[in-house]
C-alpha cells in the first residue's frame, strides 16, 4: 500500500484538554495536552499515513489572535510546498474554528488537502470524540484530491466546507454544519465520501496573499431592539471597517442610520450580514456599504480585512463577496 504523509499541525483546544476526571466534560483546561500524547491515543493511525506532529500553540481557542494566523498561514503553505508532504491536519479550539479554518481558505494556495478538526469532550474523557475526529482527518486529508474542494473541517463524521462550516452546537458532539448548503461529504469506516463541492473561490483559486503583519481593523457590530447610537458611536472608534450583523435581510434601525453613513463618508466600509442563520443579504450595498451574501458576519469580517489590506475598492470588495 502507498502510504501518504500526512503532517499535523496542533493548536490545541478541547481535544488537547485536561479535566480531573473522565466524567468532567465541561470543566477542563482547553489547550494542555501535547499533539505527541494525542498521537500515541491513536495507534490506528499507523495503518492509515505516516504521520509527523507539531506543536504550533497550544491554546483555548477564544485565545486565537490574527497574528497567530498568519503564523499558521505560512507554516502551512511551506508545509503544503514539501514533495514529502501529502496532506496536513491542524488540530484547532472549536470555539473559534471556523474563523481560522476561512482565514486559511483564503489565504493558503495548495491543492493539498488542508484538514481542521477539534473536539467537543476532552481529551480526558469518557467516551472523548477527539481520537477518532483525529483519525478521520487524517483519512480525509490522505485522500488525493480532497485538496479541490479548499480547506475542510471534519467533525464527527461530517465534512463541511471552510465556506459554510460553522460551529451550531455549545457542547454536544455533532458541532458543525454547512449552513443551508448542507455538508461536503461524510467520513465512514475511515472512508471519505464526498458528495457535493463549494464553488466560491478558495485556496489555489484565491487572489489573497497572507497579510505580512496585522489586518485592518475590522469590528462587528449586532444589531437589537433598544441598541443606542451612543454605542455605536463609541464601538466605530479608529476603524477601517464594520460588519454589520443586522435585523432579516441585513437591516438595521432607523436611529443608527446616520451614524453608519458619518462612518461610510470617512472611508469605512460597512458590510452588511444578518443575524438570521440561512439565506443571503443582498440589498443596502452602495455608498460605503457592501452586500455580505451568505457569509457569517465573523467569516465575512475576514473576507473584508485582507480586502482592505489589498487597498481594494467598494466594487472590487463588493465583488469579492460575490466570489469568495
Ligand atoms: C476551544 O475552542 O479552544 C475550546 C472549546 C473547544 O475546543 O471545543
Amino acid at each position: 500500500m502507498n502510504m501518504k504523509n500526512v503532517y499535523i499541525i496542533a493548536c490545541g483546544g478541547t481535544i488537547a484538554g485536561r479535566a480531573d476526571s473522565a466524567s468532567n466534560l465541561t470543566g477542563y483546561t482547553a489547550g494542555a495536552v501535547h499533539i505527541n500524547e494525542l498521537l500515541s491515543a491513536v495507534p490506528e493511525l499507523d495503518k492509515v499515513a505516516r504521520v509527523h506532529g507539531e506543536q504550533l500553540c497550544n491554546l483555548d481557542s477564544s485565545d486565537m489572535t490574527e497574528a497567530l494566523w498568519v503564523k499558521l498561514a505560512k507554516t502551512v503553505e511551506g508545509i503544503a510546498a514539501r514533495d514529502d508532504v501529502d496532506g496536513i491536519v491542524i488540530t484547532h479550539g472549536t470555539d473559534t474554528l471556523e474563523e481560522t479554518a476561512y482565514f486559511l481558505n483564503l489565504t493558503v494556495h495548495t491543492h493539498k488537502p488542508v484538514i481542521i478538526t477539534g473536539a467537543m469532550r476532552p481529551a480526558t474523557a469518557l467516551s472523548a470524540d477527539g481520537p477518532l475526529n483525529l483519525w478521520e482527518a487524517v483519512q480525509v486529508a490522505a485522500t488525493p484530491g480532497a485538496g479541490q474542494y479548499g480547506v475542510l473541517i471534519v467533525m464527527n463524521g461530517t465534512i463541511c466546507s471552510a465556506r459554510f462550516g460553522y460551529k451550531t452546537d455549545t457542547t454536544h458532539v455533532q458541532a458543525f454544519h454547512g449552513r443551508q448548503m448542507g455538508v461536503v461529504g461524510f467520513v465512514q469506516n475511515g472512508i471519505p465520501y464526498f458528495y457535493q463541492a463549494p464553488l466560491r473561490c478558495h485556496t489555489f483559486q484565491s487572489k489573497f496573499d497572507i497579510p505580512a503583519e496585522t489586518l485592518p481593523h475590522v469590528a462587528i457590530i449586532y444589531c437589537h431592539v433598544g441598541m443606542t447610537e451612543k454605542t455605536v458611536r463609541a464601538l466605530i472608534q479608529d476603524l477601517s471597517g464594520i460588519i454589520l450583523v443586522g435585523l432579516g435581510h441585513g437591516k438595521n434601525p432607523n436611529y443608527i442610520e446616520s451614524v453608519l453613513k458619518e462612518a461610510a463618508s470617512t472611508g469605512v466600509k460597512i458590510v452588511r450580514t444578518s443575524r438570521v442563520l440561512g439565506g443571503i443579504v443582498s440589498e443596502g450595498g452602495g455608498q460605503g456599504f457592501i452586500c455580505g451574501d451568505s457569509l457569517m458576519p465573523q467569516q465575512a469580517k475576514i473576507l473584508l480585512q485582507l480586502s482592505l489590506d489589498k487597498g481594494e475598492t467598494e466594487e472590487e470588495i463588493q465583488h469579492n463577496f460575490r466570489i469568495y
